[in-house]
């Protein structure tokens, strides 16, 4: 099998506030290959967000310092580049999309104008041609008469087509690795969809790899190849989608799926898991899902378990690991 283009290994962030120092993100390791969807999934709060950011050196507070870890981009370690090095990286080789991308689209400047300055200043090259990229990347993204629509402000976009139109700029550099941070969260189910198949064929036609986070387990199943679960920032379990589906080892994967209406495993009823996710500042020793974890042994709260493979690139880290016959009777129960 081919190498990774992307390799995360160990990826730590802490969290400081005064004397105490807590590990926000702890431990984080997966790759990612040429073309694959990875979806990076947990609960609001589990560290999807901070993980990402910290592999872009994006860290959004001064309270928050990156720890540890290791970063190769297509075998090349780039976690100890220099600043000035690095930003050949972040926006140019991974490039991002975020749930809100309002936020990220300057309001008072056509979205053609935007896309062309972002072409020209990773590609260089004259302004027209520049300006004929936009429109080819607006109409590659699904914008419908992008060479008019190229001179509209963000605002006069829906919210689709704004996240349509931040994919294009993220497009514009032509990055091997897009991160996309809940994308479709603020949009309707139908939209949603249609973001999700865009993805898809932009993966399909580019050889783009993505690291797509999300907290539905529904997208990843729709979408990915492969999924990393994490709670309370660690890694719960990680592996093929399908295998990780169909074989869910740590019980908070198969907490999630049971709160899945459509998933193998759900109850056909919308639930949630019990409890809450943990605060930065009170992470449970041991296993960090083990106060609301049903499966929870005598060592859970005292010692983290490692992550144990179940079956090819499938790992979980679990004392208790769910076996198929216990989801079973769960479901019959
Ligand atoms: N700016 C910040 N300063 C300190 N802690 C933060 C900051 N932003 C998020 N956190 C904490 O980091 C943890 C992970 O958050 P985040 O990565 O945003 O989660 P997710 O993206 O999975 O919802 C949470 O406990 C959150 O409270
Ligand atoms: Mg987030």
């Amino acid at each position: 099998m081919s190498a990774p283009l992307l390799r995360v290994e160990g990826l730590t962030v802490e969290s400081r506030a005064g004397e105490a120092a807590t590990r926000i993100v702890d431990g984080v390791s997966f790759a990612l290959r040429r073309g694959e969807i990875l979806g990076l999934v947990g609960e609001s709060g589990s560290g999807k967000t901070m993980a990402c950011r910290a592999l872009m050196r994006l860290l959004p507070s001064s309270r928050l310092a990156l720890a540890g870890g290791s970063v190769e981009l297509a075998g090349e370690e780039i976690m100890g580049l220099p600043e000035a090095a690095f930003r050949s990286i972040r926006g140019r080789r991974i490039g991002m999309i975020f749930q809100n991308p309002a936020s990220h689209l300057d309001p008072v400047m056509r979205i053609g104008e935007q896309i062309a300055e972002s072409v020209r200043f990773h590609q260089g090259g004259r302004r027209r041609q520049a300006n004929e990229k936009a429109v080819e990347l607006l109409r590659q993204v699904g914008i419908p008469d992008p060479a008019q629509r190229a001179a509209a402000f963000p605002h006069e976009f829906s919210g689709g087509m704004r996240q349509r139109a931040m994919i294009a700029l993220a497009l514009a550099s032509d990055p091997e690795i897009l991160i996309a941070d809940e994308p479709t969260t603020a949009l309707d189910v139908t939209v949603q969809a249609q973001i999700l198949r865009l993805l898809k064929e932009i993966r399909d036609s580019r050889g783009l790899s993505i690291i797509f986070i999300t907290h539905d387990l529904g997208v990843v199943a729709q979408l990915c190849d492969s999924i990393c679960v994490l709670y309370g920032g660690r890694v719960c379990e990680i592996g093929p989608k399908r295998e990780v589906l169909a074989h869910p080892r740590h019980p908070y994967t198969a907490g999630l799926m049971a709160c899945q209406p459509g998933t193998a495993g759900g109850s056909g009823r919308l639930r949630t898991i019990p409890g809450y996710p943990p605060a930065s500042d009170a992470l449970p020793s041991g296993c960090r899902f083990h106060p609301r974890c049903s499966h929870a042994v005598s060592p859970c709260a005292e010692v983290q378990p490692p992550l144990d493979p179940f079956a090819p690139d499938h790992l979980a880290a679990c004392h208790n690991p769910v076996r198929q016959a216990s989801l079973r009777t769960r479901e019959t129960a």
